[in-house]
């Protein structure tokens, strides 16, 4: 989690640093009792009913990160705790690191780098790499991060369409009912999406297969959305051409199949992750636990 959280809390609350602990579970027998809120990374692991369990007196779970599914919203609910994200802070930062990783892809960008690099250039040019040209560019989820990057790509001149739960009536892009529909009608595929059960492998194999040879997933949501193995398959069998991923199924584990396949471009889930952006989701954790315990309103409650 970035410092200005603990910095903007420090002079307010008293801060415990549970990841800086060697016996959390000694640490939250102690403690668990007098602790009012918790500020978590999306990436530490689930926060539900066991750990609700532990901390009677927990008001509020302030999450770093706008996806929230590392966290159990109905068994907050059911104990009346706030929950609340960072939506809109990030939205910009994710849809930059989407686009980059869709050029990264398509223009076999690392691939060339790393060829440069080996001193292959001398022996001949670097092959010539598939075209963002003439694609229909499909978005998987069309809310503030799926409007960032279909604003990029207006520039860029490709086909947009999208699928979300319902259609949005100010958005002129064709909306389809599935995301196997969406897929048959695109072969590029841009998930942002939200995480959960909801969503679990909403890409499997069947979506995969309709995006067609050409095909190119780029996935900034989460590894669930995707049935990794089914991915996997596609990328060695050329089902589909190439795919970037930001995320996976279990972080940070990034399956060896997945790490020898020549065409999948990886990142470790740094869609957010520049300096200012972190900085202001650390801002937003902080401002919502500060608005909850001063004036009893989160500011930004899922
Ligand atoms: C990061 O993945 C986030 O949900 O903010």
């Amino acid at each position: 989690m970035h410092g200005s959280v603990a910095a903007a809390l420090e002079p307010r609350f008293t801060l415990h640093r549970l990841w800086q602990e060697d016996d959390p579970d000694a640490f939250l027998r102690a403690h668990g009792p007098s602790i009012r809120a918790l500020a978590v990374s999306t990436l530490a692991g689930p926060v539900g009913a066991d750990l609700f369990d532990r901390l009677p007196a927990l008001e509020i779970v302030a999450n770093f990160g706008v996806g929230y599914d590392n966290v159990d919203i109905a068994a907050a609910r059911a104990r009346g705790i706030v929950v609340t994200n960072t939506p809109g802070v990030l939205d910009e930062e994710v849809a930059d690191l989407a686009v980059a990783l869709l050029l990264a892809t398509i223009r076999q960008l690392p691939q060339a780098e790393r060829f440069l690099r080996a001193g292959l250039w001398r022996d001949g040019g670097f092959p010539l790499s598939p075209t963002l040209r003439g694609r229909r560019v499909g978005l998987l989820g069309l809310g503030g991060i799926g409007k960032a990057i279909a604003r990029r790509l207006e520039g860029f001149g490709v086909d947009l369409a999208y699928h979300g739960r319902t259609r949005q009536a100010a958005v002129a892009y064709p909306w389809y009912p599935t995301p196997l529909a969406l897929a048959e009608a695109c072969d590029t595929l841009i998930a942002i999406l939200p995480g959960g059960p909801a969503t679990r492998h909403i890409i499997d194999a069947a979506v995969l297969a309709a995006l067609g040879p050409q095909g190119v997933l780029i996935n900034v949501a989460r590894g669930s959305v995707v049935d990794q193995d089914a991915l996997i398959d596609a990328l060695r069998q050329g089902t589909i051409l190439a795919a970037g991923l930001d995320v996976y199924a279990a972080e940070p584990e990034v399956p060896a199949e997945l790490l020898a396949l020549p065409n999948a471009v990886l990142l470790p889930h740094v869609g957010s992750a520049s300096e200012h952006t972190r900085s202001a989701m650390g801002h937003l954790v902080a401002d919502n636990l500060i608005a909850w315990f001063e004036r009893g309103h989160p500011l930004t409650p899922v």
